[in-house]
């Protein structure tokens, strides 16, 4: 019989005995109660309401973490968490079991989290007034608490023993791990470090307690402490401390203390007050660990606190902040403590087309240093000037930065960015010039349709520009006989009506004289016929310009020519000829453009003698970047419409310049266009012209193409004198030769183009990819620079798919 009774009594004892014991400073929880995650679960709160155990709803209000907080402080300061990685959704449950202690688990009842213990039965848990969380087995002894499984913060009382670690969240309300850790070594080491992510590696540590000692053991730590004052020390093997706090602490009676590893890296001790009277009040830092993160030496692989290419600064609270450097933004918007990128294209691939030293602005920053990441060293280097220069002029160059000790320069990505008093470095960031720029290829290679409404149409009347209405034009050409010419010109009103200072008004008169009475023609153009012409100046000798004299004058209403007149004339890019000044007077209407030097593509490259690859290559790319500034950087973005060798002109240095862009709204022209000569011929004309569909910039990027083939091969697109049929209609035959494999043809045996058949044949797939007849195919002329360059891959291209009439 005893046998019978034994079993049960001790069962009750065991029952009862914890519950005698523990109830002054726990809330009992009895095997098999739960708490529901809904919106207004009640959490398991601690006999003098300072702990809660329970689910705290995260920002999202759908998401639940299993976690415990201070009750009474009305921010909830969360101490402890079960499920960082893995929050749960509503109608999740914690359970406290009788095997498995607690148990988080899901809607599904998939578990998520449980309390692991080695063995025991579970006969009761609570929640401490200290902030622990206990789960008692049978005989009252502790089976898990949550004081032996730190997540990121120590509370007095609270020991954190050898080999154990607080790790970081990932952002102040985003409880995933984060990149660093506070461990007690075996050595006896306390140490700051931060980890990869994806492996957990540790990297070296960015601070070391130095409580370790080789040769007498007894010196060495041995636990990492907080006590009921807020004392923060590591305790010694041989019980002597090392504080790892030594302020003045106000009474604990009066404060809550805390020890937290903050997401950004630092370890604080921070304290609140217990009489607080609003929600108004924080938690005050006491002590942080490191003093200064933003100038801590990380000397390891990862970044610091700020992701890479960022800067760190330290506020008056002693935590971080992250900024990125100018005219760089961040990886990812939402995470200011990320990495930050470039807004623009750099290194030696992206400058390796510098066909001018000028691509870079040099942004100065003082007190700011990036202390790693160098390749170079320049010492002694006497000034910032050299030392901008020797950045300037080297394409690995990102930043460098001058001290005391020499000009170091940097590469990426550049971990650990600084900008505090105490760096003596002034730091020269390489940016480039926001007509350079082209940010961020859309990757992959994607064909986005542009749906902008304002857009400028010009349509032509050449636009068809069959080959023989092209081969009777003439491009610009000025001769450079200007400076003998020698006629008397009037000053004239500058800044007439409004119209902006560098756009000069002339009246009829003045531009007779200054051409002479209209004598000698330099071209016939789109819009009319041009000029050549000697104009003085008040301050430099007289300059050759070419007078474009418009053929067709409507009827103006609200002054619109001077409106688009001064729109144009804003349009600066080096690729662009420049507008200087503009004539309307009664019928006469004429622009006066800027003289360039070495005349029309059409003459360069259909000459006598076949311009060189390289050369050729470039013009391509600087047309490129001119129809990039014409459809991407201007507003209201601008269609060209007749892009054709002709309207290429090209300057001292056969830099190539768009010309009459932007005519068509000068002009008032906007009917919509048909003309059933052009349907068929081959020219420079995007197919969608003869459609009802609505034209786009990608009418550009159609003749763009045809003119890059052009470029190439340096025969126009259609070649009536040629023997070979096959050959006649130069876009179909490229395609051809891209198709069967022989573009070595294609460039008639030229050796500069044969020695890199892949940039050949990069060239020639983004040409075809331009003539696509489905317009929604063609890339944007940002995609053909970026392909151009070699900076995104180009697919192989579908057949273009000729127009059958
Ligand atoms: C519970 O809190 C009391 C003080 O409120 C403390 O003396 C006791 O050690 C705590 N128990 C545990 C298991 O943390
Ligand atoms: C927290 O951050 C991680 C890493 O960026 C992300 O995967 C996760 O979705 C975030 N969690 C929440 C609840 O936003
Ligand atoms: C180790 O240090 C303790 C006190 O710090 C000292 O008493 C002891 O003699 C030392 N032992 C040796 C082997 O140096
Ligand atoms: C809270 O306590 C502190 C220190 O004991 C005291 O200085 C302060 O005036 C108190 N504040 C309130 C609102 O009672
Ligand atoms: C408390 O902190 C929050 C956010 O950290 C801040 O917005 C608020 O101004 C602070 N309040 C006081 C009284 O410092
Ligand atoms: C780019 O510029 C550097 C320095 O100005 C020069 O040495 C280099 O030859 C240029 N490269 C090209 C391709 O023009």
């Amino acid at each position: 019989m005893a046998s019978v009774f034994s079993p049960f009594l001790s069962v009750c004892l065991s029952l009862l005995l914890p519950l005698v014991v523990a109830q002054s400073t726990e809330s009992n929880i009895r095997v098999g109660t739960t708490i529901a995650a809904i919106d207004s679960a009640k959490p398991w709160i601690s006999p003098s309401n300072e702990f809660a155990f329970g689910f705290y709803q995260l920002e999202n209000k759908e998401l639940f973490l299993l976690a415990i907080w201070y009750y009474k402080i009305p921010s909830r300061t969360i101490v402890w968490y079960a499920n960082g990685d893995n929050p749960v959704p509503r109608r999740s449950k914690v359970e406290l079991t009788s095997d498995r202690g607690l148990v988080l688990s899901d809607p599904n009842d998939q578990v998520i989290w449980k309390s692991d213990f080695a063995t025991g039965e579970v006969a009761y848990a609570g929640m401490n007034d200290t902030g622990n969380f206990v789960v008692y087995g049978t005989v009252s002894q502790r089976l898990w608490e949550s004081f032996g499984n730190p997540t990121d913060t120590l509370l007095p009382t609270q020991v954190m023993s050898r080999k154990s670690l607080l790790s970081s969240r990932h952002k102040e309300n985003n409880f995933s791990k984060g990149r660093f850790q506070f461990r007690l070594l075996e050595d006896g080491n306390a140490v700051l470090n931060t980890i990869n992510l994806q492996s957990n590696f540790a990297y070296v540590a960015y601070y070391i307690s130095g409580t370790r000692d080789a040769e007498n053991s007894s010196n060495s730590g041995y636990q990492v402490k907080v006590d009921q004052d807020g004392s923060f020390y590591i305790l010694r093997n041989n019980n002597q401390r090392y504080l790892l706090s030594l302020e003045d602490l106000d009474p604990s009676a009066d404060y809550y203390y805390r020890v937290t590893l903050n997401f950004d890296g630092v370890l604080t001790l921070s304290n609140y007050p217990k009489n607080f009277t609003g929600i108004s009040e924080n938690w005050t830092v006491v002590k942080t660990i490191p003093d200064n993160i933003c100038t801590t030496d990380f000397q390891d692989m990862g970044s610091g606190t700020c992701g890479f290419n960022s800067i760190c600064t330290l506020k008056a609270d002693k935590r971080p902040t992250c900024k990125c450097p100018p005219r760089y933004s961040l990886s990812d918007a939402n995470d200011e403590y990320g990495n930050c990128q470039a807004d623009f294209m750099q290194g030696c691939e992206a400058d390796a087309h510098n066909y001018t030293e000028d691509l870079y602005d040099l942004v100065e920053m003082q007190n700011t240093d990036w202390p790693t990441s160098d390749y170079e060293l320049i010492a002694p280097c006497s000034s910032l000037k050299d030392c901008k220069t020797y950045c300037l002029q080297d394409c690995l160059c990102i930043v460098a930065v001058f001290n005391e000790n020499g000009c170091w320069k940097k590469s990426l990505p550049l971990p650990y960015g600084r900008q505090d008093r105490q760096v003596n470095s002034i730091s020269i960031l390489k940016v480039r010039k926001p007509e350079f720029a082209f940010k961020n290829p859309p990757m992959p290679f994607s064909y986005v349709k542009k749906n902008k409404n304002s857009l400028i149409i010009l349509i032509s009347v050449l636009l068809g520009s069959s080959v023989f209405v092209n081969l009777a034009l003439v491009g610009i050409l000025c001769m450079g006989s200007f400076l003998l010419y020698h006629k008397k010109i009037t000053r004239n009103h500058i800044n007439e009506n409004g119209i902006q200072s560098s756009l000069r008004y002339f009246r009829y008169e003045e531009l007779e004289e200054a051409t002479d009475g209209f004598k000698e023609e330099l071209g016939r153009g789109s819009f009319g016929i041009v000029y050549k012409g000697v104009i003085k100046t008040d301050s430099q000798d007289p300059i050759g310009v070419a007078v474009k004299k418009l053929d067709r004058v409507v009827q103006d209403k609200d002054n619109e020519f001077r409106t688009e007149v001064r729109a144009i004339a804003q349009k600066h890019h080096k690729n662009l000829v420049k507008l200087l000044g503009y004539c309307d007077e009664g019928q006469h209407r004429m622009l006066v453009y800027e003289c360039l030097s070495n005349g029309t593509l059409a003459s360069f490259l259909f000459g006598d003698l076949k311009p060189s690859w390289s050369r050729r290559t470039q013009i391509a790319l600087e047309i490129a970047r001119g129809l990039f500034y014409l459809h991407e950087e201007c507003s209201p973005q601008i269609i060209h419409c007749d892009i054709k060798p002709q309207n290429i002109l090209l300057d001292d240095y056969y830099v190539a310049r768009i010309s009459d862009f932007g005519l068509s709204k000068l002009l008032g022209i906007n009917q919509s266009y048909t003309n059933t000569a052009i349907r068929g011929t081959k020219g420079y004309v995007a197919p969608e012209w003869f459609k009802t569909v609505p034209v786009t910039v990608k009418v550009d990027v159609y003749s763009f193409g045809v003119l890059l083939l052009e470029i190439i091969c340096c025969r126009r697109n259609v070649a009536m004198d040629n023997d070979a049929v096959q050959k006649a209609i130069l876009t179909d035959w490229a395609c051809d030769c891209f198709l069967e494999g022989t573009l070595d043809a294609l460039v008639d045996n030229d050796a500069e183009a044969l020695s890199n058949k892949m940039k050949l044949e990069r060239f020639v797939m983004v040409a075809i990819w331009c003539i696509q007849e489905d317009f929604s195919l063609r890339p944007t002329i940002k995609e053909v620079i970026l392909m151009l360059e070699g900076i995104i891959q180009v697919p192989a291209p579908p057949c273009p798919c000729p127009l059958i009439n």
